[in-house]
């Protein structure tokens, strides 16, 4: 292992991209891989085995092509309900996961909600994960399926269609308040959900934003200090999309992202 070897960030598709703003902006030396896996979105309606199936397979195509020091599982979805799951290799994998100590910390009436995709907010992995978080038991914590807002983001209508984004997305903030009104603090909890934070804050200016993108990316930092950290020359980023690459390749550009795209197979 080279500290040239690139840091692999991947997800179903644009989620990714949260986390890598923030761990090219803490790490700006390294080499990144982003494989936006559209052949497999949504990871929020797949089984649990599928699931497992499609993370192992995508982790092996990496390691065998890209020889990364670091993967990083830019996706809660599988992080929850899979990682544990997955074989050691020795690359490290470094997955994203609810906020939940932070956002508690930041609410000021206890009630906080999860939002997250479809399978992973019926998930017993999310409840042993939430269980485990050790919160005081008058908090209360509503999880909350975010799969419409998550495919809003995937389609890029976030960016083409303003007025249907803040429709759906003021529906669904009035289902969570249907669900309980006290919610004061949100966890995004999938990676695709930080690209919506305009809307959220037009619709709901006092309610708090939970991200981990920061968490993830001190994580990365920390990982690489102990061994491969390159602090030396300009990184680069390298983008793989699994299918429909012109339309990721302007949904990236509108978010800002220059670099070149490039359509590869994955045969699983
Ligand atoms: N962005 C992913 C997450 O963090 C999931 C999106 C999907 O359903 O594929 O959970």
């Amino acid at each position: 292992m080279n500290k040239k070897n690139p840091i692999a960030i991947f997800d179903s598709g644009v989620g990714s991209l949260s986390i890598i703003k923030e761990v090219r902006k803490l790490l700006p030396n390294e080499n990144y891989i982003y494989l936006a896996d559209k052949k497999h979105f949504p990871y929020g309606e797949k089984t649990h085995n599928d699931l497992l199936n499609i993370i192992q397979n995508t982790i092996e195509y990496l390691l065998k092509y890209f020889k990364p020091k670091l993967i990083v599982l830019a996706s809660n979805t599988p992080s929850i309900q899979i990682l544990h799951k997955i074989k050691k290799y020795e690359t490290e994998i470094i997955g994203v996961f609810p906020p939940i100590p932070e956002a508690v910390n930041i609410s000021k009436t206890g009630h906080i909600a999860i939002l997250a995709t479809q399978n992973t907010v019926k998930s017993p992995e999310l409840d042993e994960y939430i269980k485990s978080q050790k919160i005081p038991s008058a908090v209360a914590i509503t999880k909350f399926n975010a799969s419409s807002m998550v495919g809003l983001v995937e389609t890029g209508l976030f960016l083409s269609n303003e007025e249907k984004s803040l429709q759906l997305i003021s529906d669904e903030l009035a289902k969570l308040d249907k669900i309980d009104n006290l919610i004061d603090t949100i966890t995004l909890s999938s990676t695709h959900l930080p690209f919506l934070n305009k809307y959220f804050n037009a619709l709901r200016p006092n309610l708090n934003l939970i991200d981990p993108a920061k968490i993830v990316s001190e994580k990365v930092k920390k990982s690489l200090e102990r061994n491969f950290q390159d602090s030396e020359g300009k990184g680069t980023l390298q983008i793989l999309v699994s299918q429909e690459k012109e339309l990721l390749e302007t949904i990236i550009r509108k978010l800002g992202i220059y670099e070149e795209v490039n359509e590869m197979c994955l045969d699983f």
